[in-house]
């Protein structure tokens, strides 16, 4: 698929490219994402909306978030759900690029340049202009993996343990809970 391009910054009109943030902006950003996200998704039970939310909550005050979404686990591989940024790949399968890595190991990985990696092993570029990222797991309950939250950003080096912490928190938070209702066939 092709983008508008803007010819001044070289990627979709709708994008921006990521700016990095000290960790007093980072700590201050997530706080206001985090109560922002408890106070619209209070009560809420529906996965679809909970991601949708948290990508939207999390792409405002982030501004290194320029791709950010979830990719959930679907017939023993993982399928693109919501998200917010150019064209996402639609399946991978566990095991391939960051994604499916985190798919296999359940464990947190950050990557502070993705060009370092083995394309199509390592990693999977679905946006040439991605330099570095975070992938988070994300559980149910009952501690089975739902899906993975990919955040990726244009600059390098923009993901460190204090993007861990806070969005394993989130995930924990909103996902980790009762009545969850599912889409995906897990
Ligand atoms: N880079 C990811 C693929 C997903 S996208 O970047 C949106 C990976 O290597 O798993």
């Amino acid at each position: 698929m092709s983008h508008n391009i803007d010819p001044e910054q070289g990627m979709p009109s709708f994008i921006n490219p990521s700016r990095n943030l000290n960790n007093e902006e980072k700590e201050a950003a997530y706080k206001q994402s985090i109560a922002e996200i408890n106070a619209v998704l209070d009560g809420e039970n529906n996965m679809i909306v909970k991601m949708a939310t948290i990508n939207c909550i999390l792409k405002s005050h982030i501004p290194y978030a320029y791709w950010i979404g979830f990719y959930c686990l679907n017939d023993e591989r993982l399928t693109v759900g919501p998200y917010q940024g150019t064209l996402g790949c639609i399946h991978i399968e566990i095991g391939k690029g960051v994604c499916g890595a985190v798919a296999a190991d359940k464990q947190t990985k950050i990557v502070k340049d993705v060009h370092q990696l083995v394309e199509g092993e390592e990693h999977i570029t679905c946006d040439p202009n991605s330099h570095s990222e975070i992938v988070v797991p994300v559980f149910d309950k009952e501690n089975k993996l739902i899906a993975v939250f990919d955040v990726d950003s244009s600059v390098k080096e923009s993901f460190d343990n204090t993007d861990q912490v806070y969005l394993e928190q989130i995930m924990k938070d909103q996902f980790e809970v009762d009545h969850l209702e599912r889409q995906f066939k897990g």
